[in-house]
Parts: structure tokens; C-alpha cells; sequence
């Protein structure tokens, strides 16, 4: 998810332009740049590595006269965060600069293709094949370019939200979007674009939300034009935005906690993207293709990680040993790195982080490498340290997470973890056929599914005012949603201060059952798979001593219903898919009991987003 930012008018360009990436910085922050046409009509481009204020520091005493640019905050996705591969791109002949938001599946055949052609790349980003793509088109077709990137989009597959500028054309900016948002505002004399309304809301609540396969030329002096990729025009819908800055930030949500968790479904969908093939009959990760003989040699996997990352970690384990019968041991990587651990050039070590920074694991990480280990990353943040020292690995792409109490990375991780354990499945042929397909096609229905159990925010929501009284939780689960227990427990812990405890549902009897009283409310996870009649058993054990239950069903449950005193009931998928389902109202459960509590949900006391410290 990166950051787009226009402006054309009668202002000097270039202020307006920083300001507006600044208040994009939530979208992505590895890297920012600006082009503009000057006042001399020549297209600067400049570009930095990190954070806006470092590329402001790169433009000091440079040329940033003109009144039209366009720029951009990147969140890495195809190529390492540096100036290289930093946004804006321009085409070879340097009179196209473009930006882009999205991720562009058929990027390497279209390189490919003009690379045949004579074409240079200076990055490894899928954005600059666009760009040279539409100058290929442009000069070879003699095209005005508007009509060059309506044939350019034609080609490409994937997601876009692009603005480009020509350097003979200072009075006009075109844009384009589909499937990442693109906003114009309309000012006097003046236009706006970005990627939401949040850097234009202080100059015009006057904005066009751009459609799916539309085109916006924005030309100075003219009214907007909205065309599609056909040049079939249409009239643009001018809407009036009420939200302020604050709430445009969250994207109309009170914390970046609710909005990371109600945007699972696209950020899921997009971890899938270009993964698993649109028939949903197969599933690659290329990783796995390019080191084959080193991971299904493995004589174990060791998964080190910290925090949530630590309970995908177990639900890889249970994924891996049932897909692919190869053994996995799950460390938390700050015992891992102190304890001189057995392990050599026949292992594989995995090492799961959102934020690619958390310092215990990737000194795990350096001291398995140390000792001949395979390392496997499986993170967030393009370019962030621990995947710089892994020896491959699969990003899990679903974009910043900026609330400290990790949700939307957490089923991402898991997601990566199942399509890891049926890649490695299929090419070991542990798995039949069948069975391999059910799984990846329900595993493509999950973003769906996953809509259909974000519909009971307000009814969660509800549920959450009685136990704000609580001091205690337990979380109960079995199998796969064990360590789904422990990761709803950890939610409620860090961001309402509640201590929660998670078990394996079957551990009650060995001693946390002492804690059951009436004033213990107890959520277990009890869809309908292989181990239920258990879970049930251990709900009746719980009732007996007054204890308060609330059950994650499979809809339509008519068993558990009658028992327990809270049922939320979740859409019936495979056991090993349960985790992205039921993992969704647990998260929902304690960002509202901490809404209730009036805490600081998305920078809980005590916690950062990223242990960069042991
Ligand atoms: C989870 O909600 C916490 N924020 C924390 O446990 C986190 O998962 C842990 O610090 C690991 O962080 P990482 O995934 O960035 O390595």
C-alpha cells in the first residue's frame, strides 16, 4: 500500500506535494519521491530512501520550481526500499515520470517483452515496466499519452493507482485506477489526486472518487475528465468529503486497530495475489521453487519468532507436519538464541516478523545462519532486516499495520504458512490430488468468508460492554485453534490490560479449571472439525462449575447453542483453515472490550509496534 499525491494549478507545486505525502506516511514509508515540471519545462525527479523528511533533505538546493508534480510514499512490494527503486520512474527517454500504488502480476512478461525491444531497466520494480511500457507504446504508435496508457493498461494485470507526467505536456497530469483507490480534488483553478482525500481535505472538500477502469485527465484551466479505458467518457460524480484529517487517516475508522482488522479480506486477497492461479487449482510460491531440493530435504523445520508472529509459528507447524510429514520444532527466538541450540546444514529455519525488525529474532536468526542453517523469512516489511539476512522467503503483502496489537499480519502469516505447507506438500506428493484441491480452493474463498464474519462488528461490539467488568479471561482451543487461543488471549491482554490466559482446551483438567467461578468468562473455540465433541465436553466441565462461556460455533450449531451463554456463530470452512476464520471475532472481541474501557488501542501502554530491543 504506498502513497500518491498531485497537484495542478496556479501554487508552486512542490510544498503542496511534501505536505500531501506526509499525511500519507500510514500508507507506507520505506522510501518518497517528487517530480516536477519546472518553470524551465524540465521534468525533475528526485528520490529518496526512507522517510519524506529524508527526501527533503535530498532536494535541499535543487530545482523545485513549477506549479504541476506528482509524488509518492512507498511501500515496498516488488524490489528492496532504496533510491533505485523509490517512485517516481521515468521512462527511458526521461520525458514520462510515472507513480504507482498496486502491484502488477504480469510485470516480468511485459519486461521481458521490452527488454526484446532494446529496453534498460534501472530498478526492479513492476512500476517502471508500466512506465516504459507506455513510452514504448507512445513513440511507437506516434500516440498522445492518454491514448498510450489506455493501450499500456490494457496489457497489464494486477492492481494500479497510477498518475504519470510528460515533460512537453506541463498542463497536464493523467491517472488511472483500479483496484487501489484514486481520489481527485477540485479546487479553484486548481486539481488535486491522491490516493484518499486525506491531503486534500485542507484545500477542497470538493473530490471525484475515481471507479475501477477509469481514467482521469486532469488539465489545467479545463473541467476534469473522466474517460475509460475504451476513451468512452463519463461524467464524473463531484462528492463532498466531511471526514477530517484524523478519521481520513484510519480510513474513516476511530483506530487503525479496526481498520486493519475490517481491511483483512482485501489484504488476505491480496497475499494470495499472483500465488494462487484465478481457477484456484493451483498455488506457488516461488521461493519454494527456487530452493525445492534445500526445503524438501529438510530433516526439520525450526520456526523462530516472538509475540503473534509466535502463534502463526504454531499453526505453521501443525500446517507443515500434516501437508508435508516433515517435522517442526516452534521456538520463541529469545530463548532460541541463548540456549545453544542443536542445529546444522540439514535444517531450515523459519523465521516469521511483521516488522522484520524484532531484534531477538533475528539474532535467532544470524546464529542459526551461523551454524550452516537454511533461513526462510516470512514477513511484512520489504527491505526490513530480518529479510535482508534470510537466505530466501515469501513476503506476506498486506501492507503497513500500524496498530500495535498485530491483526491483519497475523492471518497473513498464517495465510503464507498454508500456501508454504501445500506447495512443499505437492511437489513431496504427501498429499493427494483431491484433498490438495479442496484445500486451495477454499483457501481462495477465505477473504469472503472472512466479509461474512466482519458483518458481526456491532453485535461483538455489544457483547464486549459486559466484560469490561472482568479481571480475568481464559481462551480455550484444540488442534489448529489452540494457538488461536493464544493469540485472542495475547489481543485482549495488550490493549485492555485484562489478564487472559490461553490454553489447549483440554488442559482445564490439569489445574486452570481451579480458576472457573461464575466471574470468569471463558471463550472457546468450538467450530465444527475433527476434535468438537471434545471442545464440547470441556464447555459442559466449565458450565458445571458456573463458569461463563462464550463459543465460536460453526453457523447453524444447534449443539453448543444450548450450552454455552454466548455463541458466535462463524462460516463452516476446513479444519486447517479454521485459524482465518476464527482467529477474525476474537480480534473484533478485544479491540471493542478496550474501545469500552476507553483504552488507547492502537499504542497500548508499555508496547511498541516493533521490539527492536531485547
Ligand atoms: C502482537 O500483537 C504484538 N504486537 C507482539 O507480540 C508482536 O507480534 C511481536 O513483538 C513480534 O513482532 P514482529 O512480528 O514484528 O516480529
Amino acid at each position: 500500500m504506498c502513497g500518491i499525491v498531485g497537484y495542478i494549478g496556479k501554487k508552486s507545486a512542490y510544498p503542496i506535494l511534501i505536505k500531501g505525502l506526509k499525511r500519507l506516511e500510514y500508507r507506507g514509508y520505506d522510501s518518497a519521491g517528487v517530480a516536477l515540471i519546472s518553470e524551465q519545462q524540465q521534468l525533475n525527479v528526485y528520490k529518496a530512501k526512507g522517510k519524506v523528511s529524508e527526501l527533503e533533505d535530498f532536494v535541499e538546493n535543487k530545482d523545485i520550481s513549477g506549479n504541476i508534480g506528482i509524488a509518492h510514499t512507498r511501500w515496498a512490494t516488488h524490489g528492496e526500499p532504496c533510491s533505485a527503486n523509490a517512485h517516481p520512474h521515468y521512462s527511458s527517454s526521461e520525458t514520462l515520470a510515472l507513480i504507482h500504488n498496486g502491484i502488477i502480476e504480469n510485470y516480468a512478461v511485459l519486461k521481458e517483452k521490452l527488454q526484446a525491444k532494446g529496453y534498460e531497466f534501472k530498478s526492479s520494480t513492476d512500476t517502471e515496466v508500466l512506465v516504459q511500457l507506455i513510452e514504448y507504446i507512445k513513440v511507437t504508435n506516434n500516440l498522445d499519452l492518454l491514448s498510450a496508457v489506455q493501450l499500456a493498461l490494457n496489457e497489464v494485470i494486477g492492481a494500479y493507482a497510477i498518475a504519470v507526467l510528460e515533460k512537453d505536456h506541463p498542463d497536464e497530469i493523467i491517472a488511472a485506477r483500479k483496484s487501489s483507490p484514486l481520489v481527485v480534488g477540485i479546487g479553484e483553478d486548481e486539481f488535486f489526486l491522491a490516493s484518499d482525500a486525506t491531503p486534500i481535505v485542507e484545500y477542497t472538500d470538493k473530490v471525484v472518487y475515481l471507479e475501477d477502469g477509469e481514467i482521469a485527465v486532469i488539465h489545467r484551466g479545463k473541467d476534469l475528465k473522466v474517460v475509460n479505458l475504451n476513451n468512452v467518457e463519463s461524467t464524473p460524480e463531484v462528492k463532498q468529503v466531511v471526514m477530517n484529517i484524523g478519521q481520513l487517516e484510519k480510513g474513516g475508522y476511530p483506530h487503525f486497530m479496526l481498520k486493519e482488522i475490517m481491511e483483512q479480506p482485501d489484504c488476505i486477497y491480496d497475499c494470495m495475489r499472483g500465488r494462487i492461479n484465478v481457477d484456484a487449482n493451483n498455488v506457488v510460491l516461488s521461493a519454494v521453487i527456487d530452493y525445492k531440493e534445500k526445503l524438501l530435504n529438510a530433516k526439520r523445520f525450526v520456526i523462530v519468532a516472538c509475540g503473534t508472529s509466535w502463534h502463526a509459528g504454531l499453526i505453521g507447524k501443525h500446517l507443515i507436519e500434516s501437508f508435508c510429514r516433515i517435522p517442526v520444532e516452534v521456538e520463541y527466538a529469545s530463548e532460541f538464541r541463548y540456549r545453544d541450540p542443536v542445529i546444522d546444514e540439514t535444517d531450515v529455519v523459519i523465521a516469521i516478523s511483521q516488522s522484520g525488525e524484532t531484534a531477538d529474532t533475528l539474532a535467532a536468526v544470524e546464529l542459526a545462519k551461523s551454524r550452516g542453517a537454511f533461513i526462510y523469512g516470512i514477513c511484512n516489511s520489504v527491505g526490513s532486516s530480518i529479510p535482508r539476512a534470510t537466505h530466501t522467503g515469501s513476503y506476506i503483502h498486506v501492507g503497513p499495520e500500524i496498530g500495535v496489537a498485530s491483526t491483519k499480519a497475523f492471518t497473513g502469516q498464517v495465510t503464507v504458512f498454508t500456501m508454504l505447507a501445500l506447495t512443499l506438500a505437492k511437489e513431496k506428493k504427501t498429499i493427494s490430488e483431491d484433498e490438495y484441491l479442496k484445500i486451495v480452493k477454499e483457501l481462495s474463498h477465505i477473504p469472503e468468508k472472512m466479509k461474512e464474519v466482519l458483518k458481526l462488528n456491532d453485535g461483538i461490539a455489544e457483547l464486549s460492554k459486559i466484560f469490561t467488568y472482568a479481571h480475568n479471561f481464559i481462551y480455550l482451543g484444540r488442534g489448529y485453534s489452540y494457538p488461536v487461543a493464544l493469540e485472542g488471549a495475547l489481543k485482549l491482554k495488550e490493549i485492555s490490560y485484562i489478564h487472559a490466559e490461553g490454553y489447549p482446551a483440554a488442559e482445564m483438567k490439569h489445574g486452570p479449571i481451579a480458576l472457573i467461578d461464575a466471574e470468569m468468562p471463558v471463550v472457546v473455540i468450538a467450530t465444527q472439525n475433527g476434535l468438537y465433541e471434545k471442545v464440547l465436553s470441556n464447555i459442559q466441565e466449565i458450565k458445571a462449575r458456573k463458569g461463563k462461556v462464550i463459543a465460536i460455533v460453526t453457523e447453524g450449531d444447534e449443539i453448543i447453542s444450548k450450552i454455552a451463554d454466548i455463541c458466535i456463530e462463524v462460516p463452516a470452512s476446513m479444519e486447517c483453515l479454521d485459524p482465518l476464520i476464527a482467529t477474525v471475532p476474537l480480534q473484533l472481541l478485544s479491540y471493542h472490550v478496550a474501545v469500552c474501557k476507553g483504552m488507547d488501542v492502537d499504542q497500548p501502554r508499555n508496547l511498541a509496534k516493533s521490539v527492536t530491543v531485547e
